[in-house]
């Protein structure tokens, strides 16, 4: 059995992308780690929801939204939608460090099946992040990921970095502080919805690319 692999990378990834796209979240988080750590690395899932979907078979009839669904029947549960639902999220495009409350399902709806590595995942998360923003590392997304096409995963299949301090600035301009997108495309080169990007462009925004 292999868990927990794929997600964590992932949601790194999209994290690194996420805070150069708002430079202005990375900044408040580097300037006082820990104060931000814990509503940074669920504001990081929330917004990239490294599982997009899980199918489920019902074991009881269950109503939602007025309609009723039926024992044995097949339902797909999409996290991605829920984490930006507006009902439930002020602003659900904004990437906020300091989101609280912040009651996504990127782990899951509680129950049976909830995450078992969700407390492994937020430690290997933070001390990543830890590590990644410091001043001896600072290592900063260069460009856009490139995503593998699924409507399971949010899977990154590379993103170029560079370390060292850089100036942040977001690729593309129009709105520094929101993610949009609802999964990747057709296509094997795919912009992330994490990052709220139109380009396919792996070129940073003169960052130095180490990777
Ligand atoms: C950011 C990282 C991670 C994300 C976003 C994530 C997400 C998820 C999601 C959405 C589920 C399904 C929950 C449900 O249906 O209610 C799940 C299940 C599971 N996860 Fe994770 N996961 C992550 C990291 C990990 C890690 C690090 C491990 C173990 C080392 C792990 C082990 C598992 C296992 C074993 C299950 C199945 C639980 C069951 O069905 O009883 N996950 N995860």
């Amino acid at each position: 059995m292999v868990a927990g692999v794929e997600t964590t990378r992932n949601a790194i990834s999209h994290g690194l992308a996420l805070l150069k796209d708002n430079p202005d979240q990375r900044e408040r988080w580097a300037g006082d780690f820990e104060k931000y750590a814990d509503t940074a690395v669920e504001e990081i899932v929330r917004c990239s929801t490294p599982i997009i979907q899980f199918k489920r078979t019902l074991r009881q009839d269950h109503v939602v939204g007025g309609r009723t669904l039926r024992k044995g029947e097949m339902v797909a549960l999409y996290y991605a939608s829920a984490n930006r639902d507006e009902s439930v999220f002020a602003d659900p495009d904004v990437f906020d460090v300091a989101r609280d409350p912040n009651p996504h399902l990127g782990y899951g709806g509680g129950g049976p099946h909830y995450c078992l590595g969700a407390h492994l995942a937020r430690q290997e998360l933070t001390a990543l992040f830890r590590l990644l923003l410091s001043d001896s590392v600072a290592m900063h997304a260069a460009g856009p990921p490139l995503l593998v096409p699924s409507s399971f995963d949010n899977r990154v299949r590379s993103l170029p970095f560079g370390l060292g301090r850089c100036p942040t600035a977001p690729d593309t301009a129009p709105d520094a502080a929101t993610f949009a997108g609802s999964g990747p495309g057709p296509d094997t080169q795919v912009p992330s919805p994490a990052a709220g990007r139109g380009s396919t462009d792996a070129g940073g925004a003169g960052c130095p690319v180490s990777g």
